[in-house]
């Protein structure tokens, strides 16, 4: 069999861990597909920062057009990252009949769909398992091992940056900020966090999950999110006490012929298997109308765990080649679902209020849920005795616009000093 030859764009983390794999697993690679994978030429900016690598030198180039116009190249690994100029190599080498494979979830997320059709307009193959979740097989799992499922959820912690300093507040009492120090220092949060601790990271990957497993493609701009600058120990604190533990979910699920889907902090409650799902790790909870309930778990990123799901990739779109099959790419047509609306949806909520201790507040405050038709599950009343407490509301499964109405006449009651926190409670769905 004729082997397979790859070029890379890219040789940081994930590029140099993809090579390593590579050598390390030779054998097995190429006994499991009857051909070798080989590195024909590696894209990246500075030659000079490459002189050591583990590669030969004479691999590396600055010009990507070596690497994808190249006709002897059958797969385009990309893993430069960003949008630009990743998107236009990626389209290029699509239209030059080249089957890739990328762990980008920012050109995924955003030009998914066009990329998808455009690689089954030119019979070939775009794979995308590193840009969600670093290691775990989501992606595989999906469109393989569920592919005559219909989905009806997905929750997932897919951030590892958010999940490290959750897991470290909860665990040390730490306040937020040192907590995002010590993730910097360890290397599991980057130098500027933004779009990680802010909830974009995972709204991201969030709807590369959408369109894998409903074919609805949603930009991340549409998706509601919501990070975890705002949580502080003293919320994991109060959380705990009601035995939840608070975690950045990212969800998306049909409701009656609609989606639902958010990033939002979260309570799981302690029993949920996503609640014990610590530090820098990943993990995914599906339910699928045949399989049921399953929970993905592992490393959402680093060289190794990323490496090992790109070259999975490249061994399915090298059986691809041998074999000449061929799966179509595009989603959308897959599925057929057009939601009839997409929305954050309807949640219970975690609701701390500041509060005047006097009587006839917590009637007060009661009676504005009850005529806004939110219905309580409980309520805690914390430190008596001071002339501010906190008051917490767990309500049922309950809109949002209903909540807002309720809590816009909450805010007017004298003796409410603030609403301190808004968060939702993940339930489990029937
Ligand atoms: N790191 C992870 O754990 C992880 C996990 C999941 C997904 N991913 C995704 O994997 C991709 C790669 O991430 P990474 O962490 O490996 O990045 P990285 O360490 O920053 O490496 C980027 C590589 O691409 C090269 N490069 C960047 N821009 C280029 C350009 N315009 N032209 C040519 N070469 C260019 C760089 O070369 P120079 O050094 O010469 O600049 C470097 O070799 C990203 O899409 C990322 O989101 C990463």
């Amino acid at each position: 069999m004729k082997n397979i030859i790859v070029g890379l764009l890219g040789f940081g983390n994930v590029g140099s861990g993809f090579a390593a794999i590579l050598k390390e697993n030779m054998n097995q690679i190429t006994n499991t597909l009857g051909c070798s994978i080989i590195i024909k030429k590696v894209l990246v900016r500075n030659l000079a920062k490459y002189k050591n690598a583990p590669i030969p030198e004479e691999l590396f180039t600055t010009n990507a057009d070596e690497i994808i116009t190249d006709p002897e190249i059958d797969i385009v690994v990309e893993l430069i990252g960003g949008i630009r100029p990743a998107y236009d190599y990626i389209k290029k080498a699509l239209e030059h009949h080249k089957h890739v494979v990328t762990a980008n979830k920012a050109v995924i997320a955003l030009y998914g769909r066009e990329l998808f059709d455009l690689a089954d307009k030119s019979c070939v193959s775009i794979k995308f398992e590193g840009s969600v979740g670093g290691g775990i097989p989501i992606i595989a799992t999906l469109t393989k091992s569920l592919a005559a499922n219909k989905i009806e959820e997905i929750v997932g912690i897919i951030n590892g940056t958010t999940n490290y300093i959750l897991t470290r507040m909860e665990e040390s009492g730490m306040n937020f900020e040192d907590a995002l120090s010590e993730a910097q220092a360890k290397g599991f949060a980057e130098a500027n966090p933004t779009s990680d601790i802010e909830g974009e990271d995972a709204a991201y990957k969030l709807a590369i999950l959408t369109h894998v497993a409903f074919g609805v493609e949603v930009s991340p701009g549409e998706i509601p999110y919501i990070g975890i600058r705002q949580i502080s120990e003293k919320e994991i604190a109060y959380a705990k006490q009601l035995g939840y533990k608070i975690k950045l979910l990212a969800t998306v699920r049909r409701n009656n012929g609609s989606l639902d889907i958010h990033v939002h902090p979260t309570l799981v409650p302690f029993e949920h298997p996503l609640a014990s799902v610590n530090y820098e790790n990943n993990a995914l909870y599906i339910k699928g109308s045949a399989v049921g309930e399953l929970m993905l778990y592992g490393k959402g990123a680093g060289s190794l765990p990323t490496g090992s799901a790109v070259i999975s990739d490249v061994m399915e779109a090298a059986g691809i080649i041998q074999n000449r099959i061929q799966t179509k790419n595009s989603f959308a047509s897959r599925y057929q679902f057009t939601p009839k609306a997409i929305s954050s949806g309807a949640s219970a909520y975690y609701i701390r209020l500041q509060v005047t201790d006097q009587p006839g507040v917590l009637g007060s405050i009661t009676t504005a849920f009850g005529r806004n038709g939110v219905s309580l599950e409980s309520v805690v009343q914390r430190g008596r005795g001071g002339s501010s407490v906190p008051l917490i509301f767990v309500t049922h499964e309950t809109p949002w616009d209903k909540l807002e109405a309720a809590l816009e006449e909450i805010k007017k009651l004298n003796s409410v000093e603030e609403v301190a926190s808004i968060l939702m409670v993940h339930k489990q769905s029937q």
